[in-house]
């Protein structure tokens, strides 16, 4: 069934209070929850309650301490008609947490209980009526075997606890703070804690806490600095203080997403608490920061302010998103920052935005809620967010957060209350703006500069539109603001930068004082999220890549430059002026002094085959990697002995986690990626030696990246002796099975069907179905082998994985689902594939929903 936005109505019913009562333990925990429910004055006066339940049947029912009558099941869920305005209802639940698969309500991971509410799992605990809009008081006692489950966590305080007989014990606990179901969390288990303690800009003193297994207690010194970063800096940054005396942080295995913000007991994936050099990647560390912030600050863009309903998604996520890129811009480099944020936003959310299952940051129907949580609503919702302070200016775009968080707080809010205290706040007027809420599609904007030797101006011509996506086929101009600067050739210097906005769907800008026609820079820092066909001379891009004194801007002008040849390569074969010109420009990248290592090697990286796409659609992804290969090798041939040079100096920085020496392990890899497109014997050595020396993951993983594409005596050594020396460490282990899903390989499809034979591997933990499967999606070579071999395995596995876990299993179809990008043939095995998913009995409704959106769409 299709849900609408449209169709919104307010709770008949409210609960102001739940208590919660568990009995726990693995193979089966009793759940008592005692609501106090009130009509809603607001509601429509029905006098049932409707109480949403999933899997869970009714063991004792009453009302006010009477058994219950009159009440009946509607499918999964329980209608209660009641006669008074305030009753109080009992309900007791059965739950199976070891044999809990989908890993939502409650379950067991690794011998610990734990719960996944967001965004529809609390009705897999009790009934409930399950929606954001419904805020209750929360007490919960959870009580079971000391041995099994030393630590009892819940939201909120710890109230009281004791023993109980036959070495039981029990806690209470107790969240001040009325809040929606979906932030309900449990956690209990054999856990040890890294503990510390932050005072808040008020005073008050909070006790911090990361709990995980035992083994894993040296790895969370990181997150923890990370949260106690990400509690300073939201106090200064947008004024929002902690409001509980505890915060606890919980690593689970087994979990499927990155990470969940219930109140004051956030649960997360390992993977993004997790680090030490030996184990994780420098993007692993960035990774943990940027998470461990993200599911802070959604105390306030989420907890306290929540979402009216799921449609309003974005409000927090897209809101939180810019908030922790923010975040992460402050403590390390703002620039490289962007760099990678537009980078997953090209590589991820551009191609879900051309698609199938193209859908607008607010959507206006769904089936299933779970596959909502998406790169539009996160990323794009982030980037409208960003447009927002763009056009507002930094300091009016707080006096417009301010006036949200003041204004709804503790409410359940809607995209629109933001956009109001915007404009209220902020004094923006965001009448056009709302478009961005309301459209599907990424604008295509192009631009032409004409120059008039007569009157020294230069006119830019811009159109704008906004392409059909499915259920919108005409769309209106959005406003699209663009920062330009105009460069004098010779010189080298522009003018100033300007902020122009485009609300049309053509525009012209005039400006004047030129000499000679100058070279244009727009979307600088990517103000907006669009795709730019600017008209310019390769000459000017080189001049760009070379001078633009915005760091985004270069990066930009140089992935053009790629562009345009790996484009141009697979129409009609490489151009040898523009090969040797992008060399060049790659030359001075590596000699540029001005520049750091972290900048360097972002520069250093061409666009992916994902972004490509899009532009070229449809094509062949097997030869534009080829061509992109291609352009790699030529470029580490003619950079050689620079890139020799470059990793030499690099591999003589020690290890430390500074920006420099972190910028050192970047370029190392990226001249070694370099190198090996060019002669795959020598990177071989130069590779096995960097793994043989490595004193961190970042050196190991960037080595064997690399050695997993070249045939050779080490490669095998190598691989085996990674497993080996991370044996046990799962996170580890999931990266063995990703680098070589990922390896550029011939053979890697053979690798990746003996890899799911590998006794490590398992179906039933989401990070390692990930690390096999979804790199293999993402690997272009592999997952578009033109047999269709990569088609059938991603299919089978959805097959597989489907009656285990839906959400997990529903997350593969978009990679099947783009087939409309691809090539005529390589399509039609794409589509077979989709049908035979189709065509399975029991789907789930997650599946199901992206399965027939993909072939219909
Ligand atoms: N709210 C979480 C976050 O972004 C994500 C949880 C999504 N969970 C899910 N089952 N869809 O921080
Ligand atoms: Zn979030």
């Amino acid at each position: 069934a299709t849900i609408f936005r449209n169709n919104y109505t307010p709770p008949s019913w409210l609960v102001p209070e739940i208590s919660l009562d568990f009995d726990l333990g693995t193979e089966l925990t009793k759940c008592v929850a005692t609501l106090k429910v009130e009509r809603n004055p607001d509601g429509d006066g029905d006098q049932t309650l409707h109480l949403c339940g999933d899997n869970i049947a009714v063991m004792t029912l009453k009302v006010d301490g009477n058994d219950a009558e009159g009440w009946s099941m509607s499918g999964s869920n329980l209608l209660l008609p009641l006669p008074g305005s305030a009753h109080e209802v009992t309900i007791e639940t059965h739950l199976h947490p070891a044999t809990n698969s989908q890993l939502m309500g409650l379950y067991a991971s690794g011998g610990m209980l734990c719960t996944q509410c967001e965004a529809e799992g609390f009705r897999r605990i009790t009934f409930f009526p399950d929606r954001p809009d419904v805020l209750s008081r929360y007490t919960v006692r959870m009580e079971g075997p000391k041995d099994q489950f030393p630590v009892l966590l819940s939201n909120g305080n710890l109230a009281d606890s004791g023993d109980g007989a036959d070495g039981r014990h029990w806690a209470v606990w107790d969240d001040p703070w009325p809040k929606p179901s979906y932030l309900f969390a449990l956690v209990a288990g054999q856990l040890v804690a890294n503990r510390d303690t932050f005072t808040t800009c008020g005073g008050r003193k909070v006790d911090l806490a990361v709990w995980v297994r035992e083994g894993d207690l040296e790895r969370t010194d990181h997150a923890m600095r990370s949260l106690i970063a990400s509690m300073k800096w939201d106090e200064e940054t947008f004024g929002r203080e902690y409001d509980l005396d505890q915060f606890n942080i919980v690593a689970v295995s087994d979990f499927n997403m990155g990470a969940m913000e219930n109140k004051g007991l956030n649960i997360f994936n390992t993977r993004y608490v997790l680090a030490d050099p030996e184990t994780a990647t420098d993007g692993d560390y960035d990774g943990v920061e940027g998470v461990v912030g993200h599911e802070y600050f959604h105390n306030w863009s989420g907890n306290r302010i929540t979402c009216r309903d799921w449609f309003q998604l974005s409000l927090k996520e897209g809101f939180t998103v810019l908030r922790d890129q923010l975040f992460s811009a402050d403590m390390g480099s703002e620039p490289v920052k962007r760099i990678e944020d537009v980078r997953i936003l090209r590589a991820a959310q551009f191609p879900e935005d051309s698609g199938p299952l193209a859908h607008p940051i607010r959507p206006d129907s769904y089936q299933e809620i779970s596959n909502f949580y998406t790169a539009t609503v996160y990323n794009k919702g982030a980037e409208v967010i960003r447009m927002m302070k763009t056009l507002a200016g930094d300091d009016a775009f707080r006096k417009g957060t301010d006036l949200y968080f003041d204004r709804h707080d503790g409410e359940a809010a809607t995209c629109e209350d933001f956009i109001k205290s915007m404009e209220d706040g902020a004094g923006l007027d965001l009448t056009q703006f709302r478009r961005w809420y309301e459209q599907a599609g990424t604008p295509r904007v192009t631009m032409q500069s004409e120059f008039d030797q007569s009157t020294g101006t230069v006119t830019l011509h811009f159109t704008q539109k906004v392409p059909a996506t499915p259920g919108q086929p005409n769309k209106q101009p959005v406003p699209i603001p663009l920062k330009v600067a105009l460069f004098d050739r010779d010189s080298g210097t522009h003018t100033g930068e300007k902020l122009l906005v485009l609300d049309k769907a053509r525009q012209d800008f005039t400006f004047d004082g030129f000499a000679k026609p100058p070279v244009v820079s727009v979307n600088r820092a990517f103000t907006a999220p669009i795709q730019l066909d600017a008209e310019a001379h390769d000459d000017d891009l080189v001049f760009l890549a070379a001078n633009d004194d915005d760091a985004f801007a270069r990066y930009e002008a140089l992935q053009q430059l790629v562009t345009r040849e790996l484009l141009g390569t697979i129409e009609h074969g490489p151009d040898e002026k523009r090969r040797g010109a992008i060399a060049e420009a790659m030359g001075k990248v590596l000699d540029d002094d001005q520049i750091d290592d972290l900048m360097r090697g972002e520069l250093m990286m061409l666009p992916s085959i994902a972004f490509l796409l899009e532009l070229a659609a449809p094509a062949n992804p097997v030869a534009l990697h080829e061509a992109r290969e291609r352009l790699k090798g030529h470029i580490g041939t003619r950079l050689r002995d620079k890139l020799i040079a470059l990793h030499e100096r690099a591999s003589a920085v020690p290890y430390g986690l500074d920006a420099d020496a972190r910028g050192a392990r970047k370029v190392k890899t990226q001249a070694l990626v370099m190198l090996a497109a060019a002669d795959q014997k020598e990177a071989a050595a130069r590779a096995a030696a960097q793994y043989r020396t490595a004193t961190n993951m970042t050196d190991r993983q960037g080595a064997m990246m690399v050695l997993a594409g070249i045939d050779c005596p080490e490669r095998s050594e190598l691989v085996a002796d990674f497993h080996k020396r991370f044996e046990g460490n799962a996170l580890v282990i999931d990266k063995w099975f990703s680098l070589q899903a990922n390896a550029l390989d011939p053979k890697v499809l053979d690798t990746v069907e003996a890899l799911a034979k590998h006794p490590d591997f398992t179906i039933k933990n989401p990070n390692r179905v990930r690390s096999l499967y979804m790199t293999m999606a993402g690997n272009a070579a592999a997952f578009h082998d033109e047999s269709g071999r990569g088609y059938r395995m991603i299919a089978d596995l959805v097959l597989a994985l489907d009656p285990i876990n839906a959400q997990t299993a529903a997350r593969f179809i978009p990679a099947l689902g783009r087939w409309r990008k691809i090539e005529p043939g390589r399509a039609a095995l794409m589509r077979a594939e989709l049908e035979r998913i189709a065509a399975a009995p029991n789907l789930s409704k997650d599946t199901r929903e992206q399965v027939s959106k993909s072939l219909d769409g």
